[in-house]
């Protein structure tokens, strides 16, 4: 379900499931850590790029392991990744190929670089779902498009394409001529010519970790909440037999 190859100097992490457009499940989740885990500990990987298999980057957690198995607490598979790859201390770069989705569009807050294909569409359906956003996204989208765009976008989940990712700043470029793979894997190519050590200070500097971190944490201990939500409950078992919620009475 992760791939993960060495490309000179980069490590090329795909997520591979694409009959279910890339959907995490709780295997995934921790397959994907340790990737990134070992690929940061490895003197030989200078990068990291992060892609999906198919034409999916990915539809976010599996929504039927959400209904089956929930997560119990802050440190559940989806956020223990979350702050692994926050805490990744070489550059991640993200070709996004298709539909990004929940945590796979929370993930790229945490990417440095991410392009998309033309075809890529984002969204986050926390709220619809019954659900708060995660991966430090109720901080770092508000702060990257000011509040009230931040609300727009977290309250409806409405699909974002590509374009407007990209005007948002959510996107570095749109790659319309080309696999989106083959150019962001150019551009990791261009920072391995780089001083790591020059890169890897540059990253540390632009980011926030401690603020980052507290917020994966506070926002993992509402989404575990919610889970258990009759709310959630019932918008999951919508996805699953292909109907729309119905929250009379839930919250
Ligand atoms: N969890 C479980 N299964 C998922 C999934 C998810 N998050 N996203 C997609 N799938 C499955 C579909 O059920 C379908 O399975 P099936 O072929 O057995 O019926 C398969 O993947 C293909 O998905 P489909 O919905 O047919 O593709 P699409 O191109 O029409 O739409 C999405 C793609 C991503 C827009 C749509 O699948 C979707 O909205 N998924 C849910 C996204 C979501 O809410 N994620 C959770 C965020 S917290």
């Amino acid at each position: 379900m992760i791939k993960s190859s060495h490309d000179r100097g980069v490590q090329v992490i795909e997520l591979n499931r694409p009959d279910k457009k890339n959907a995490f499940t709780g295997a995934m989740y921790d397959q994907l850590r340790e990737a990134l885990i070992a690929a940061d500990a490895d003197a030989s990987v200078k990068v990291i790029l992060l892609t999906g298999a198919g034409n999916a980057f990915s539809a976010g957690n599996d929504l039927k392991d959400f209904l089956q198995s929930p997560p119990e607490s802050a440190d559940a598979p989806p956020f223990a990744f979350l702050k692994a790859l926050a805490g990744v201390k070489k550059p991640v770069v993200a070709a996004v190929n298709g539909v990004a989705v929940g945590v796979g569009v929370t993930l790229l807050f945490h990417c440095d670089l991410v392009y998309a294909q033309e075809s890529a569409r984002f969204a986050f359906p926390f709220v619809a779902l019954g659900l708060v956003p995660e991966g430090a996204s109720s901080l770092l989208l508000p702060r990257l498009v000011g509040h009230q765009r931040a609300s727009e976008i977290l309250l409806f989940g409405d699909p974002i394409s590509a374009s407007e990712a990209h005007a948002l700043g959510l996107v570095n470029r749109v790659i319309g001529d080309q696999p989106v793979l083959d150019f962001a894997l150019a551009q990791a190519l261009r920072l391995t010519q780089l001083p790591l050590g020059a890169v890897a200070r540059t990253k540390a500097l632009l980011k926030h970790p401690a603020e980052v971190q507290e917020r994966i944490q506070l926002e993992a201990e509402a989404f575990v909440e919610r889970t258990q939500s009759a709310a959630a409950k019932e918008a999951f078992s919508a996805f699953l037999e292909k109907r729309k919620p119905n929250f009379s009475g839930l919250d």
